[in-house]
């Protein structure tokens, strides 16, 4: 992509950002029953980066406005979060409330960072690294982490056929430039990075999200996650149909 492109292509992002946060009409109740099994790679994710906030320097990318810099900004040393939206920049403000002054929002492209080599114990997002140009943030990222820091990621992929015919239908709950991530993007990491870790979750488990809160859920669930440990443990390619991953990125190789 040229300079030209990639400019247009991080304004319409941001254009995107800023109308869907700014608009109080979007609704988004319909995908709220898929979000609800995100609940383990959310609780996974926030354990690990709470163990590694603590006394150190944390960089939130992609923060939106229901930043998640506020669980960790008392542990932290130095906090910092960005977005190319400043939209949810100035959400993010309100949301962080009175701890705002506490942690550095700013208004930054994640592909091309102003912070120095090494400088992070922990970098960390969720959605935010199928939204970007896949080489310049792994690049990036390893440029900023320190040899000893942890980088970690809740990030969709794109192989199952039947959560891209879901895309397909609607459109509009995501931006031009924004794909899933295909297992080439996830493998691009290990370039960068000498120790990657993926979780795979939710590739049958999915169907869970039409049954009814409670009981039946929670059963459906439990069931569907066990059937794809069995099917990933005998067929390991099947993990690719997963919807989601958590990425843990370490020891990031010499910079470049
Ligand atoms: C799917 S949203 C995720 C927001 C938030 N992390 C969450 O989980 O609710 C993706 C976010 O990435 C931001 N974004 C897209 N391209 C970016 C870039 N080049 N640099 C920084 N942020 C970017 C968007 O503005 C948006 O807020």
């Amino acid at each position: 992509m040229n300079v030209d492109s990639n400019e247009l292509k991080l304004k319409r992002e941001a254009e995107f950002h800023n109308e869907r946060y700014a608009s109080e009409s979007e609704n988004r109740e319909p995908v709220q029953k898929y979000y609800r099994l995100k609940k383990e790679l959310d609780e996974k994710f926030a354990q690990k980066v709470i163990n590694k906030a603590k006394n150190g320097k944390v960089l939130e990318i992609g923060c939106g406005p229901n930043i998640n810099t506020i669980h960790w900004v008392d542990l932290a040393t130095e906090s910092w979060a960005i977005d190319i939206s400043e939209v949810a920049i100035e959400q993010a403000r309100a949301v962080m409330g009175a701890n705002h002054s506490k942690a550095h929002l700013e208004v930054m492209n994640a592909e091309s960072m102003n912070f120095d080599d090494n400088y992070f114990d922990l970098v960390c997002g969720k959605g935010i690294i199928h939204h970007l140009d896949v080489n310049k943030s792994y690049q990036e990222i390893s440029r900023i982490l320190k040899p000893d820091g942890l980088a970690i990621f809740i990030e969709p992929l794109g192989h199952n056929p039947i959560i891209n015919l879901y895309r397909r239908l609607t459109p509009k709950m995501r931006s031009d430039d924004e794909y899933p991530l295909l297992m080439s993007d996830v493998k691009l990491a290990q370039d960068y990075f000498e120790h990657t870790q993926i979780t795979y979750k939710n590739m049958t488990r999915i169907l869970a999200a039409f049954a009814p809160k409670g009981l039946l859920f929670d059963t459906a669930k439990a069931a569907l996650g066990g059937l794809d440990s069995i099917i990933n443990t005998i067929l390991p390619f099947t993990k690719k149909y997963s919807w989601m991953i958590l990425m843990e990125l370490e020891r990031p190789r010499s910079k470049r």
